[in-house]
């Protein structure tokens, strides 16, 4: 049977391609998605592609997880530095859980250097641009294929 990763992306990485590029590049959401939906494809893994602004929906999308993902890549954006909740959330999710950050948050501010998420997630990849995305997918479809 197929298997199902959900591609979560946090607040304000709606506007990847045109937010600060000299830190996230001229790549947009739709690009990544369409990448890893076609690097999926070949594996015979079906990806779902979600973005979201608000902490109660990421929550929610990880909930609905429990039944239809077999993996979790997750770029929390700023939520990541702040939200117990969606570590909570995580916590009851039983599927691989991969924190994606675009940027190398340990070489800008402190404030980004702690996430909540890591320590649920079976590997983190920070700075490797959006090219992030399709390591972890890779990393999913070594560990599930
Ligand atoms: C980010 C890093 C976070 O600190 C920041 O708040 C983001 C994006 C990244 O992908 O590098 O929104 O998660």
């Amino acid at each position: 049977m197929s298997k199902t990763v959900f591609l979560i992306n946090g607040p304000n990485l709606n506007l990847l391609g045109k937010r600060e590029p000299s830190i996230y590049g001229a790549d947009t959401l739709d690009d990544v998605t369409a990448r890893c939906t076609a690097l999926g494809e070949t594996a015979g893994f079906t990806l779902k592609s979600m973005q979201s602004n608000h902490e109660g929906q990421i929550i929610d999308w990880i909930h609905e997880a429990r039944d239809a993902a077999d993996a979790i890549i997750l770029n929390p954006g700023a939520f990541t530095h702040t939200s117990v909740a969606i570590f909570d959330a995580l916590q009851a999710y039983e599927g691989l859980v991969f924190e994606v950050h675009i940027s190398n948050v340990h070489k800008r501010e402190a404030f980004r250097h702690h996430s909540f998420v890591s320590a649920r997630a079976e590997g983190v990849i920070a700075g490797f641009g959006v090219e992030g995305y399709e390591l972890a997918l890779r990393r999913v479809i070594s560990l599930l294929g």
